[in-house]
């Protein structure tokens, strides 16, 4: 069942999930889903897909992928290359193409492109590969913005804040229904994040 999960405590289920994720710390490594092969990280740029994805991977052993270093490796060009010289839609075919190959690997945390569940195919497979949990990292808008500016990192979709704040609330409906758990991070450290998504597949093991 799909839950939502804060990673600051304010109420007494918001105290469980911290105990849950104190505990899910303590226990190395955590126990998850013995069929679980794929942990995806989704939400849009700047959520911390892959700041968290890197510290889930290292707690729980696992190999971490960014699916965009992923794509720039097989593509030998960097994402702003890639939409400068051929366009969004060669970047989204890329893309699709790296994902398939990325969940070919097994026991390993991957961070999505915020952009990645856009394409119909693309959640389709996420949804289809078996033992793949999907973690939808939640922010609004503003903070996630501010998040992108402050890292300074390249983003093509970025280059029009108002088409990107559209771009945010069309993507938003489809990362929730496709995440199993939601986590808001607008007022987490990466640390709790990561704490609070381990502890939530480690419940889910459970129940
Ligand atoms: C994009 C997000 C970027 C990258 C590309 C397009 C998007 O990934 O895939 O610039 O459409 O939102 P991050 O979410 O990792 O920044």
């Amino acid at each position: 069942m799909p839950t939502t999960v804060k990673s600051r405590p304010e109420e007494l289920s918001d105290i469980l999930d911290l105990q849950a994720a104190e505990e899910a710390s303590l226990a190395l490594p955590p126990e998850l889903p013995s069929n679980l092969r794929h942990i995806v990280l989704t939400g849009f740029m700047g959520a911390g897909k892959s700041t968290v994805g890197r510290l889930v991977a290292a707690r729980l052993g696992w190999k971490f992928l960014d699916l965009d270093q992923h794509l720039e490796a097989r593509a030998g060009l960097s994402v702003p290359e890639i939409f400068a010289l051929h366009g969004e839609a060669h970047f989204r075919r890329l893309e699709s193409s790296a994902l398939a190959s990325a969940l070919g690997q097994p026991r390993t945390v991957l961070a999505l492109g915020g952009g990645t569940p856009e394409v119909l195919t693309n959640r389709l497979l996420l949804e289809q590969t078996p033992g793949t949990a999907i973690i939808f990292l939640d922010a609004p808008f503003p903070a996630l913005f501010d998040r992108c500016v402050l890292q300074g990192i390249s983003r093509p979709v970025l280059a029009d804040p108002a088409a990107a704040e559209l771009r945010f609330a069309a993507r938003h409906p489809l990362y929730r229904r496709l995440a199993r758990h939601t986590i808001e991070t607008a007022d987490a450290a990466p640390e709790q994040t990561a704490l609070a998504l381990i502890a939530a597949l480690a419940r889910n093991r459970a129940s």
